[in-house]
């Protein structure tokens, strides 16, 4: 793999032999963890990546992109959570690395008027396809928005609109297929065996990171090189292993709160994705850790100042992950104070508060767990998101949860249908 786990700075709280400890007392657990025994049957089909990302597929999913890439100028994305949160960790990523390909415009992830009037003014009178993700169509943020383009379709497009829907969902009454063969709407799977946020590897995840110009053959063979390799390890040599023990051994030693580090603003949506994985899966009984993150430098003016000297019970996960560039620091004929940084790389700069931030929290009592990976490109995203899924299937295993459910989620939805007197 490429990415490499450095347990490091976490060893003034946790010892390598406290990490054996749990992995030997753990053995037959890790062991089912590697055969994904563990869980419901009906929501382990992310485990093989082949399942879903196999040739067939991945065919069909390129067919699909290629004619919204030739027809569109702005592709909009409807879904929620794990329905779009994947495809948005790349495509927020590579954006700029593409700019041929039709702007990709998120909708359907919230319930706000203004947002979704702000979205129409976007597209303005551009092409415009749409996809809609969701795997139970009953999510009110996805439905309602989807009904509201349908009509704004028809308006723009009549009867010939539905050439331009692309629904990616579940089978049965009801359900996205069922729709599309009424209507005529194009029609990818949301595999049933496969939950919203384990569903990167996907029609769910890869047909929208296509459009927008991502090599998603290049990225799903990283993630199954990945997927050989994790299942392949010895289990105390595993890193999404040994990540996943380490975290809630300082979970136990009062370090409750877990901050993923991310240095490069465009990494911001993956931390968000990395967000859901952790807090939607194991968030579940009292014993969990809460994820939050950070995007260093610019969190570190304003949380940094908590991590430092407020209370113990922050450890951070950071992802050494750079996008170098080329850029030089100028001179400058006004006297500014910045001069030591004369002709010395912009890039410096970066690495230099990265470390030095990563130094100052560990000096001062913050376990500091990292990731040391090259700069992103698909291979690393294809391994990072099944290190991810493996790790926090892992690691949901190790605490006794269900990884698969989102039961809590329900109880919002049942007052929100009260209120709108469903
Ligand atoms: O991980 C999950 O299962 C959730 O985050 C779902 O993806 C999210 O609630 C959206 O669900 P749906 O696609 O069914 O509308």
């Amino acid at each position: 793999m490429i990415v490499k786990l450095n347990l490091k700075n976490i060893d003034k709280f946790v010892s390598e032999e406290e990490i054996q400890e749990v992995i030997s007392s753990n053995r037959q657990l890790f062991q089912d963890s590697y055969e994904c025994k563990l869980g419901p049957d009906d929501s382990k089909g992310w485990f093989k990546v082949d399942n879903y990302a196999n040739d067939a597929m991945l065919k069909e999913i390129l067919e699909v992109s290629k004619n919204v890439r030739k027809n569109a100028e702005v592709f909009v994305v409807i879904g929620i959570g794990g329905s779009n949160r994947s495809a948005l960790a790349a495509i927020e990523c590579f954006k700029h690395d593409h700019p041929d390909a039709p702007e990709i415009i998120w909708a359907g992830n919230n319930l706000s008027g203004t947002s979704l009037q702000r979205v129409f003014k976007r597209i303005g009178e551009r092409s415009v396809y749409i996809d809609v993700i969701a795997k139970d169509f009953n999510t009110v943020e996805p439905g309602l928005t989807f009904r509201m383009f349908r009509e704004y379709l028809k308006r723009r497009y009549g009867s010939a609109y539905n050439k331009r829907v692309i629904v990616t969902g579940s089978e049965g009454r009801g359900q996205l297929k069922e729709m599309s063969e009424k209507y005529g709407f194009t029609y990818l799977p949301f595999p049933e065996d496969v939950g919203g946020r384990f569903c990167v590897l996907t029609p769910v995840g890869l047909l929208p990171m296509s459009v927008a110009g991502i090599d998603i053959r290049k990225l799903v063979l990283s993630a199954k090189k990945t997927e050989a390799e994790l299942k392949s390890l010895p289990i105390e040599e595993n890193p999404a292993i040994r990540y996943a023990v380490a975290r809630n051994l300082l979970f136990k030693k009062g370090f409750q709160i877990e901050g993923f580090v991310v240095i490069e603003p465009e990494l911001e949506h993956f931390a968000r994705w990395w967000l859901q994985e952790f807090g939607e899966t194991e968030g579940k009984i009292q014993d969990a850790i809460f994820p939050t993150y950070f995007v260093y430098s610019e969190d570190l003016h304003s949380m940094g100042q908590y991590i430092q000297e407020g209370r113990r019970f922050v450890f951070e996960t950071y992802l050494n992950c750079f996008k170098p560039t080329e850029i030089k620091i100028l001179k400058s004929e006004e006297e500014d104070g910045f001069d030591y940084l004369n002709n010395r790389p912009y890039d410096d700069v970066n690495h230099a508060v990265y470390q030095a931030a990563l130094n100052a929290h560990y000096e001062d009592g913050v376990p500091c767990i990292e990731f040391i990976a090259p700069a992103p490109d698909e291979t690393l995203f294809g391994e990072l998101y099944y290190f991810f899924l493996f790790a926090v299937y892992s690691s949901a295993n190790l605490i006794g949860v269900n990884p698969f459910n989102q039961d809590g989620v329900e109880n919002y939805k049942r007052n929100m249908y009260r209120i709108l007197g469903k």
